[in-house]
């Protein structure tokens, strides 16, 4: 089986944690799948290397844990070098983006899906951003352009939501979907059920222990879980929802006294995204500490009301690098197949 190359577009969490799957479990992958990523390109916001033969990861790793940028990268790095200019001029198989969030423009995401795709690129998204803004659109142009859009790591880290949904639920209708999408609100939520820890305290843990967004406002006014649900929603439901069209309401206001006055009365407060008939709203929600949606920490839980099953739900950590590096290498896979055809 020949390398797969890959340009990684941003080299945050998720990005960093692929690279370290790859240097160090890279002989498994070839061996238990036959998949050889080879990293040709790298690209985060000061600067990026290219490198045809493949980039020294440990050595990329290390820049960027040392000198914060990829500059450690002696003559494969040109300071100021764009993402879109990499995916431009480096000759890749797949673009893998992992820029963070950004819900007003879906900026530099946008550009980096859409310049890949026009270039005959596959891609795989971790972003949110570019597909709560544009799904339909962007669906349009990977099949207008012949290439595969994968964006397993967007909803649910590691656990294949998406992927479940669409293909273990087939032949039931699924009705309505309902769900905890955000794994820093649930998180906190834990945290001041469990120890009445300060929403302050446990988000800035949660920022430490790397799940939240680049700018946790997204976290917790919901912005995130909406973006989740519009994923989700047009994924599975087929709508042609964006983010402009969801009812959002966030955890800023709960305090310690409504969650322990929740859980008096046997109940729970979770952030739940959700949509049936058509409309989808995310809001803080009582749940009964017996229903399966009661998970705790970072875990993510989602219910598909099916037709005639009825409900099912599935859980998993819904945060973090390594779990959602794992959709990464999903995604790498099912492209793979795709176009060993
Ligand atoms: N900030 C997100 C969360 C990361 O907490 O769920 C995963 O999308």
């Amino acid at each position: 089986m020949p390398d797969l190359r890959i340009i990684l577009v941003g080299f945050g969490v998720v990005a960093r944690s692929f690279a370290e799957i790859v240097e160090s479990d890279g002989e498994s992958l070839a061996r238990r799948y036959g998949l050889k990523p080879k990293i040709v390109g790298i690209a985060d916001s000061r600067g990026a290397a290219i490198a045809q033969t493949g980039i020294d990861l440990k050595k990329a790793l290390g820049s960027k844990k040392d000198n914060g940028d990829l500059s450690g990268l002696d003559g494969i790095y040109h300071e100021g070098m764009t993402g879109a200019q990499v995916i431009k001029e480096a000759d890749c198989d797949v673009v893998v983006e992992s820029t963070p969030t950004e819900i007003t423009a879906a900026e530099p995401g946008l550009t980096h899906l859409k310049t890949a795709m026009m270039k005959g690129r596959h891609v795989v998204c971790t972003n949110k951003g570019p597909l709560a803004l544009a799904m339909p659109a962007l669906i349009e142009l990977a099949h207008h352009n012949e290439v595969v859009l994968k964006f397993s790591g967007t909803v649910g880290g590691g656990t294949p939501v998406l992927d479940f949904a669409k293909k273990c639920l087939e032949g039931s209708e699924v009705r309505s979907i309902k769900g905890i999408l955000n794994g820093t609100c649930n998180y906190i939520l834990t945290r001041m059920a469990n120890e009445s820890a300060t929403m302050k305290d446990a988000l800035a843990d949660a920022q430490r222990l790397g799940y939240a967004e680049a700018d946790p406002t997204y976290d917790v006014e919901g912005l995130d879980t909406a973006c989740k649900l519009v994923i989700t929603s047009n994924h599975v439901l087929g709508t042609g929802l964006s983010i402009k069209d969801i009812d959002i309401r966030g955890i800023t206001d709960i305090s310690v006294e409504d969650v322990k006055e929740a859980l008096s009365q046997g109940e729970t407060i979770k952030l739940i995204g959700g949509v049936a008939g058509g409309k989808a709203k995310v809001s803080p929600e009582r749940v009964k500490l017996t229903h399966p949606l009661n998970v705790s920490g970072t875990f993510n839980a989602i219910c598909f009301d099916t037709f005639p099953s009825g409900e099912v739900t599935l859980v998993g950590k819904g945060a973090g690098g390594p779990e959602t590096a794992t959709s990464v290498i999903r995604d790498l896979l099912e492209i793979r197949r795709a176009y060993a055809r």
